[in-house]
């Protein structure tokens, strides 16, 4: 009998400690309608592509004698998801690879093209098949604007130039002869360039002041030919080296329009053990989403440093690589960092993309790290199998905000706390689109505790509001090429109009886009 009650208070203290546990945190949104913004350019929601692993190969190319369907060589139902997502831009080829990648080599018939190793990533054998022609088809398809990366660590002054003019040059010339050899007739229209990658590292282990009269020599031959008008990156910072930013402002300033600044997520900020991206606890949970809230502090900061050289703000922050970097799928080549993608990268995706709309005065272009089967990729693919992950449905909900205008907004929100460490619960960015809709998304890192969204709206009556969400039973629930839609956005409705705007609750781990009328 004594061990029957105890069994009864065990459960009963059980159900109060579940029950406590689900009460929900208390937040308050205050969005300034009334004060709009800058515009979120929806150059913020690029996509970076690389020959690295089977991002290119695989992922994108399959050749135009492949089983798998596809158009001139691009696999149709990649180019099908992407272009629901409205990718605005791609960067391309590299990443380290840019570095040491020779453009010539990738033009002209394909059964001529020359094969070299890719001394970065995995010594593999890249045989050139997917070149310049290959990928502005691919842009074309989805849609995307080119971002090409110019070589500065390997190359030559000579070899850029070239290149700019074979893409972009009207006129008769070699290089737009030799176009229209390979048949290009018309030339294209290529708004971003980058003059090298990680200059301090992979692309030429350069100090900043040797970088940045590099970036003025390469810039100098760096053509606009009629038509063509080319947005220029300077290599930027490696998270917060903020002295690279200084000294590139300082000895480069005007002659960039945008300057980058890379930050990955790494569970443990342990480079030799990342973390796995399927198998975790809730400690690493919380301290991916605490590192990925470091994106805000970095972006305040490079921020600052341009301000004081460009007050103006005419240079962008271009954050053109960012995402979770976990250690590979087992079972795959460690170089080709193939890794899968759950709700966690979700999150990340949801409140980096929330920094960057509030940060949208300064930061003009980013580029996830990498569109296919690379780092938090927004498909995996396998020979024919194809899934979207978690990530893809974030910036799918996440479109709304594509040009809009950033309405302003100051979040009170509870914490999200863990042992003795603690994060803001709560990420919010609101944004009126060109029709007159505001769009508010909503991220609750908590995975525990819903949260309860009160939402002050100054200048403008909500009449209607309706809702999607993306979350899962499981912080760590992900798709498979088995179970391709475990993941994906649903219909919310925990929401009402209230007097002063409205009120929400976000269950535990979810993103919510919300759109008001
Ligand atoms: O995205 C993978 C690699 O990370 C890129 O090639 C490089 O620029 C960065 O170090």
């Amino acid at each position: 009998m004594k061990s029957k009650n105890c069994i009864i208070i065990a459960a009963t203290l059980i159900a109060i400690a579940v029950a406590a546990a689900e009460e929900p945190t208390t937040n308050l949104l205050v969005i300034h309608a009334d004060k709009p913004g800058a515009q979120i350019s929806r150059n913020i929601y690029g996509q970076f592509s690389e020959h690295l692993g089977r991002c290119i190969y695989d992922g994108i190319w399959v050749g135009e004698d492949s089983p798998i369907p596809n158009t001139r060589g691009i696999r149709n139902d990649v180019v099908e998801a992407l272009k629901k997502i409205k990718v605005p831009l791609l960067r391309w080829p590299g990443g380290c690879f840019a570095d040491e990648y020779h453009w010539m080599d990738g033009v002209g018939p394909r059964g001529q093209r020359a094969s070299r190793i890719n001394t970065t990533w995995g010594g593999v054998v890249e045989n050139n098949q997917f070149g310049t022609h290959e990928f502005m088809d691919f842009c074309n398809q989805i849609g995307a604007a080119p971002y090409i990366g110019g070589n500065v660590g390997s190359g030559t002054v000579e070899e850029l130039a070239e290149w700019v003019e074979y893409l972009t040059a009207a006129t008769n010339s070699v290089m737009s002869d030799l176009r229209r050899k390979n048949g290009r007739g018309q030339p294209w229209k290529v708004p971003f360039l980058a003059i090298g990658n990680e200059s301090w590292g992979c692309g030429g282990e350069m100090t900043p002041e040797f970088y940045a009269d590099s970036f003025r020599r390469y810039n100098a031959f760096v053509k606009n030919y009629p038509g063509n008008w080319i947005y220029r990156i300077a290599s930027g910072a490696n998270e917060g080296d903020y002295n690279w930013t200084e000294v590139l402002m300082k000895n480069i300033g005007g002659r960039m329009n945008g300057l980058s600044l890379h930050y990955y997520t790494l569970p443990t900020g342990n480079w030799s053990h990342k973390g796995s991206a399927t198998h975790f606890a809730e400690a690493d949970w919380f301290e991916t989403l605490r590192r990925a809230l470091r994106m805000d502090e970095l972006v305040t900061n490079h921020s600052a440093i341009m301000d004081k050289y460009d007050p103006q703000k005419k240079i962008g922050l271009v954050v053109d690589e960012w995402g979770t970097w976990y250690d590979v799928e087992p079972g795959t080549n460690p170089e080709f960092l193939y890794q899968q993608n759950t709700l966690r990268d979700a999150l990340v995706a949801g409140v980096t993309l929330n920094i960057f709309n509030q940060h949208c005065d300064r930061v003009k272009i980013a580029c996830i790290a990498q569109m296919v089967n690379v780092l938090q990729a927004m498909i995996l693919t396998d020979r024919e199998k194809m899934t979207v992950t978690p990530s893809y449905w974030v910036f799918e909900m996440y479109t709304v905000h594509h040009d809009a205008t950033l309405l302003p907004s100051e979040l009170q929100s509870a914490d999200y706390q863990l042992g003795d460490q603690k994060i803001p619960a709560v990420s919010a960015s609101a944004s009126r689109d060109k029709a007159g809709k505001i769009h508010v998304t909503l991220c609750n890192l908590n995975p525990n505790q819903p949260a309860e969204i009160t939402c002050d709206l100054r200048g403008v009556e909500a009449r209607t509001i309706s809702g999607r969400i993306l979350t899962a039973p499981e912080m760590n629930a992900h798709n498979t090429f088995e179970r391709p839609k475990d993941v994906g956005p649903a219909e919310f409705t925990a929401f009402r109009v209230t007097n002063g705007g409205f009120a929400a609750t976000l269950p535990p781990k979810s993103v919510v886009a919300l759109e008001l009328k």
